[in-house]
């Protein structure tokens, strides 16, 4: 998949909120070459703007010159702002919408946005600030096999893309590969915060426990065994990894993470609305 987005054909791109996701994508996007004059971004705080120098940052729609009619909208705003974001957009036509909003379903974006000719819902995550995302991708048949491209050309520019057929798993996805690096920035916290209190520098601690991550994630991207199989290679019976997972950690984790996934899932099916 080509990574370079300066010619990246549904231009204009209308960017609908620039907060941590939104500014981490339009980095991104502009990292991977996406020129800023094809960009726009309405941001009510215009927090954006010193960052985004040589992008149209807007605080209202109304401030975009008339003419402007893009071909790519994507949202990021939080999923409760949605009522209150898009009826600006509302005389938009013709353009390809793209949400990131968890759990806000696609019958909900057509019906809010009726102008859009196709709906693509992505869920992706921090990571992609550092082109090392993955986002799950939804499109149900009704859209466009070039939207569904263009969304997928948007995504794969800052990293993995994973296509779903159905858009109920679209909610588990967002618990697990939306909200994961949070999982792992505790991880890191709690690794940190322990070895501090076994007496450890918080300096070798933090080094320690990022280091440790980072290399972790790359080794299990590199190797094809299942990951069950690289816990044996660490934990060799009667040794320290051992010790440490039989403390309760190998059951509690699993399980823990489980509850995790459910409760996640639980709350982007609230945000639908069921
Ligand atoms: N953060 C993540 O890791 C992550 C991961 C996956 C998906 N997402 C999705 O990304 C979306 C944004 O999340 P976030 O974490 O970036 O939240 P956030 O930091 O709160 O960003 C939301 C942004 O939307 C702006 N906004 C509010 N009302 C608006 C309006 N009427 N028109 C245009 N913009 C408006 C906010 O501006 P003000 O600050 O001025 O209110 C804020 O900058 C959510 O739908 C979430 O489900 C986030």
């Amino acid at each position: 998949m080509n990574n370079d987005l300066s010619s990246f054909a549904a231009t204009p791109l209308l960017l609908v909120g620039c907060g941590k996701m939104g500014a981490a994508l339009l980095r991104g996007w502009q990292g991977r070459g996406l020129p800023p004059n094809e960009v726009a971004v309405i941001q009510p705080s215009r927090a954006a703007a010193a960052e985004f120098a040589d992008t149209a940052v807007v605080a209202h729609r109304g401030d975009l010159p008339p003419a402007f009619a893009p071909r790519t909208v994507v949202l990021a705003m939080r999923p409760q702002q949605l009522d209150e974001a898009t009826p600006p957009l509302a005389n938009l036509a013709d353009f390809n919408l793209v949400s990131v909003l968890a759990g806000t379903s696609v019958s909900r974006l057509r019906e809010t946005l009726p102008g859009a000719a196709s709906v693509v819902r992505a869920m992706p995550n921090l990571a992609v600030e550092v082109l090392r995302g993955v986002t799950t991708l939804f499109a149900d048949n009704d859209t466009a096999a070039v939207a569904t491209e263009n969304a997928t050309l948007l995504f794969s520019a800052l990293g993995d893309v994973v296509r779903l057929d159905d858009e109920e798993h679209l909610e588990l996805a967002t618990a697990l590969a939306g909200s994961g690096p949070a999982y792992v920035f505790l991880l890191a916290r709690a690794l940190e915060d322990g070895a501090v209190e076994l007496g450890m520098s918080r300096e070798a601690a933090r080094a320690l426990s990022r280091g440790m991550i980072a290399g972790s994630g790359e080794l299990l991207c590199r190797r094809e065994e299942e990951s069950a199989a690289l816990v044996r290679e660490v934990a060799v019976r009667g040794g320290v990894t051992d010790a440490a997972l039989s403390s309760g950690l190998g059951e509690a984790l699993p399980r823990d993470i489980l509850e995790a996934l459910r409760a996640g899932v639980r709350r982007a099916r609230e945000l639908r609305g069921d």
